[in-house]
């Protein structure tokens, strides 16, 4: 099997200032085959951002793993980060304008960084042609930044980012200031690079309508792989009435689990909320399931006392106060 593209296995990343620690990842778990076309949700502040920025080389990583086509990002040295930065990722951002410069036009752009890495000639300008066209804009190639639309500005911006071909392309909301139909082109441009190229390609979005667009969706919660929604399409059954021929096209979406490396995993919010699951859990394999139930109140007895009231008392805290609580007590101070 060849070796994924990315690598992240319990991936910590605490930011500090003066003396507060902020735990911007903790503990996630990804992998990205070659060539994947994958979507990142979460909610703001779950880590999305600090994700990119770890991949793309801008922000070190605390602990853990990460690793990109086999570059260890926790132990190169800056140098090499430097050039790994360069070489290996294209970085679009939710400004797209961020990474043009207004006075050259489309074409020039694009040229840009081919000429900053020093390589020049006549393959240059008939690459950023070939991106330029991959991104729809061949007919804007003389247009300056100010004579074209903000999807059109962000095409560029694309292009630009891919003129040093890249392995990578990390996207932090890329659609963010754009309406839907726009947002759609942009898509469209990620799908053709990662169609005709192989390219490997990220995108953060808060479209809730990301997974259509993309092959697969990771959601992140608190800074850990919580979830994965797969896109699929529906089979329709042999004998299947031709007036159900449709259905074969129809897509559907799985959201999965994600079990990190020790076998953790996240109830999500709303099934611990339904069966008022706090504290404590039964866990137990019956034929080929899993069955996660609360401990109910009568039962609590049978548990160690602190453990008892930790459960019970955390049905009376919201949700995170709990936690603090339990740490509180493993650490001896309430028992
Ligand atoms: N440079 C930094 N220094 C200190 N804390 C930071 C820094 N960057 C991010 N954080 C904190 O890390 C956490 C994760 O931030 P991040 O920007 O990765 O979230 P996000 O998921 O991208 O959010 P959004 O959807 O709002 O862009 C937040 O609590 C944020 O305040
Ligand atoms: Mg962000």
């Amino acid at each position: 099997m060849t070796e994924p593209m990315i690598l992240c296995e319990n991936l910590v990343k605490i930011y500090k200032i003066q003396d507060v620690e902020v735990l911007a990842l903790q503990g996630l778990e990804l992998t990205v085959q070659r060539g994947e076309l994958m979507g990142i949700v979460g909610a703001s502040g779950s880590g999305k951002s600090t994700l990119m920025n770890v991949l793309g080389g801008l922000v070190r990583p605390s602990a853990g793993k990460a690793l990109v086509d086999g570059h260890d990002l926790l132990k190169l040295s800056d140098a090499h980060i430097n050039k790994y930065r360069r070489e290996k990722v294209g970085f679009v951002w939710q400004q797209g304008a961020r990474n043009l410069i207004p006075y050259l036009n489309a074409l020039e752009n694009v040229e840009m960084p081919m000429a900053l890495a020093g390589v020049h000639g006549r393959n240059t300008r008939q690459h950023a042609a070939e991106l330029l066209e991959m991104v729809q804009l061949s007919h804007r190639r003389h247009h300056k930044l100010g004579q074209l639309s903000g999807g059109e500005q962000q095409r560029v911006a694309i292009a630009v980012a891919l003129a040093n071909s890249p392995k990578i392309l990390l996207a932090d909301e890329p659609t963010g200031e754009l309406d839907s139909a726009t947002a759609l082109t942009i898509y469209e441009a990620f799908q053709t690079l990662n169609r005709e190229l192989g390219l490997t390609i990220l995108i953060v979005s808060h479209d809730p309508t990301i997974a259509r667009h993309v092959q697969r969706v990771m959601q992140i919660r608190d800074g850990k792989t919580a979830s994965e929604t797969i896109r699929r399409r529906r089979q329709r059954p042999e004998a299947a009435p031709a007036e159900h021929q449709a259905a074969e096209h129809e897509e559907h979406f799985e959201e999965l689990v994600v079990l990190d490396s020790v076998g953790r995993l996240q109830v999500p919010k709303q099934y611990r909320e339904a069966l008022n699951l706090h504290g404590r859990a039964r866990m137990e394999m019956v034929d080929s399931h899993l069955i996660i139930r609360p401990v109910p109140p009568e039962e609590r007895h049978q548990l160690p006392p602190a453990l008892a009231q930790a459960t019970t008392q955390a049905e009376k805290k919201p949700d995170g106060r709990w936690r603090r609580w339990l740490n509180k007590l493993r650490k001896g101070d309430g028992r």
